[in-house]
């Protein structure tokens, strides 16, 4: 990035945070933010993110699935995943294995990243056991050079990048959920920004198809909801 341009980077090292568990009290969810007993740490880590124009998520791969550090950690993050604030920041996300379970890290990082609000622009997973040997090793720069640009150009350019359908799905759960929740901290937040009604959080492009089918599901969520025919998960 810096052979692009001149970037500062700030590290975020979890395992010196010293956080204990969340102990899923939820309060920065229903109260705000700052009733979280953890907030004198937290609340600086969210505001030097805030300040960022771009973040980097990466934790290696533990028993093929996240690290239990980086999982408490957006634990304390759950309030922003009902109250997104992080639209036009850019994110990648990145994973190190010693041979694989790439795939489920980078998924929750990259989900994480974009419920957040961010728009996350591309994804790179390694694996340690392969790094010595100098064909893999090329890829590995080629890919973090590729990656690197890609985020350093997007940063740049500054617009909203596509939505998935996904998104729009997870946007429109959130919806129904906040819409069932009048006088709440939510609520209000929605209210405020005029999401209750809204097919999305920007007016960050989708597909006219995604947009529909988000449409359609919403209104089967909405449907399953009132007639409590909600099933047990099986
Ligand atoms: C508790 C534990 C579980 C791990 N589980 C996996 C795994 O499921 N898949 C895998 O490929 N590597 C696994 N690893 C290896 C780590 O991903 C690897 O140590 C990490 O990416 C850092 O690479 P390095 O040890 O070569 O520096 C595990 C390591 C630990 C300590």
């Amino acid at each position: 990035m810096n052979a692009l341009q001149p970037t500062e980077i700030e590290y975020v090292f979890l395992g010196k945070l010293l956080v204990p568990y969340c102990d899923g009290c939820l309060s920065c969810v229903r109260v705000g933010e700052e009733s979280c007993p953890e907030y004198a740490t937290i609340g600086p880590i969210a505001a030097r993110m805030d300040a960022a124009d771009g973040l980097i998520l990466g934790a290696p791969v533990h028993t093929f699935a996240v690290t239990g550090l980086m999982k408490n950690f957006v634990e304390y993050f759950m309030y922003k995943r009902n109250r997104p604030s992080f639209f036009g920041k850019k994110a990648i996300v990145t994973c190190t294995a010693s041979g694989g379970g790439h795939k489920g890290v980078l998924d929750f990082l990259e989900g994480t990243a974009a419920a957040w609000g961010c728009d996350v622009v591309t994804r790179l997973g390694i694996s340690s056991a392969q790094i010595q040997k100098p064909r893999y090793l090329a890829l590995v720069d080629e890919g973090t050079r590729d990656v690197a640009e890609k985020f350093v150009t997007a940063i740049r350019g500054g617009r909203h990048q596509q939505v998935s359908l996904t998104q729009l799905v997870n946007f429109r759960a959130m919806q129904n959920m906040t819409r069932s929740q009048p006088g709440s901290k939510n609520f209000a937040y929605w209210e405020a920004r005029n999401w209750l009604e809204a097919g999305y959080y920007t007016e960050a492009p989708a597909s006219l198809w995604s947009r529909l089918f988000a449409g359609y599901i919403a209104r089967r969520m909405r449907g399953a909801i009132r007639k409590g025919n909600i099933r047990p998960f099986r």
